[in-house]
């Protein structure tokens, strides 16, 4: 592992891991001894730190709290069974960060600090890391405005931070979800392709009303006609109708998931039919009215491969089959835990060692 020199490091006097039950871990509730910080001052990236985990001081003028201007990316680690701590593809979401920043005027994080800052952390934190399956390190970068200033324009100053935490699953259960045909996530030309902090925040309320209903989440639709598919707010979705993987085709109110990535790379090597389309409710509705939806899941870093156990349109349920019989989610769990617990071979080059 890199070190980079110019990264200071002001190590904990005070490890907490001796507290944590890394064989209960709830997800992102426990957070690691350090965290990586920079500083985006006068045109550059400054003060690059390892400090210990806790509370941070900003400006309450900060634009990032007042007006959103902030992004996140998630990423997941794992220990291999030799005791190596395998990042899964950490360059994608380096990019993606900068993808979505430069939507909401942030300036970029260059990889080195991204990269460096991440593996810094890493190695004083490894121990952290959970070994056993279906548990991880949860890795946060983000970014926000850091400002003074409550005049609405794009800030000049940033903090950029990496905060970890060793999770269990996002979902203990399959996934009830319901299709959203009133409220919208992202509208054409709006800021949904981007991890923008305020594509969560405004989605809060349309999903706690289906959680008030027993759903655990929303299949968004089109904010224009509500008539297609499109996102599950934390995850992309992915469907199986006979023998064909169909899924949303990326466009600006849908996140580029890296775990949609994957799985569409690894169903095509498998040489899986794979559509990435506009997937209309219609459609989606009759064939599982008609029992030709074979499976359904989510598919993102947190949540991983998420099983859709049924989805809610116009007041009624619709139950999809038995998890056991659903043979492409389930492989490509397997197949994608391998790979990024570094047991099974990695023919895309998605690992790397930090
Ligand atoms: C992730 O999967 O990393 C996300 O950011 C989704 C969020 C619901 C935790």
């Amino acid at each position: 592992m890199v070190v980079t020199e110019s990264i200071r490091i002001e190590r904990t006097k005070h490890s907490r891991i001796s507290q944590v039950d890394f064989a209960n871990l709830p997800f992102g509730k426990i957070y690691t001894d350090h965290m990586f910080m920079a500083d985006y001052r006068d045109g550059e990236w400054k003060n690059s730190r390892v400090v210990p985990y806790g509370h941070i001081s900003i400006s309450p003028a900060t634009p990032a709290i007042h007006y959103g201007q902030a992004i996140f990316e998630g990423m997941k680690a794992m220990k291999s069974p030799t005791g190596d701590v395998l990042v899964f593809r950490p360059a994608d979401n380096w990019m993606r960060l900068n993808v979505s920043g430069e939507r909401i005027c942030m300036p970029p994080v260059p990889e080195e600090l991204f990269m460096e800052g991440l593996s810094t952390l890493i190695s004083l934190d490894q121990n952290w890391v959970p070994k056993d399956e279906g548990s991880s390190l949860y890795i946060r970068p983000f970014l926000f405005s850091a400002d003074e200033y409550i005049g609405i324009r794009p800030s000049e100053n940033f903090t950029f931070m990496i905060i970890l935490s060793p999770v269990g699953p996002y979902y203990s259960t399959p996934v009830k979800v319901k299709i959203e045909t009133q409220f919208t996530r992202a509208a054409e030309g709006g800021t949904g392709y981007a991890k923008a902090g305020g594509n969560y925040g405004a989605a809060l309320y349309p999903a706690k009303l289906a959680q008030d209903e027993g759903y655990h989440q929303l299949l968004w639709t089109d904010g224009k006609t509500h008539q297609y598919i499109e996102e599950s707010g934390t995850m992309n979705v992915m469907f199986v109708v006979d023998d064909t993987l169909i899924t949303p085709a990326l466009s600006d109110s849908i996140l580029a998931g890296i775990t949609r990535d994957s799985v569409l790379k690894l169903a095509r090597k498998w040489g899986m039919r794979v559509e990435e389309r506009k997937v209309s409710v219609t459609e989606i509705m009759e064939a599982a009215g008609s029992g030709r939806l074979r499976e359904a899941f989510g598919a993102g870093t947190a949540a991983t491969i998420a099983h859709i156990e049924l989805i809610g349109f116009e007041g009624k349920d619709y139950y999809l089959p038995a998890i056991a019989e659903r043979k492409f989610a389930n492989r490509v769990y397997e197949e994608l835990e391998g790979i990024k617990r570094g047991t099974r071979p990695d023919p895309f080059g998605w690992i790397t060692k930090m």
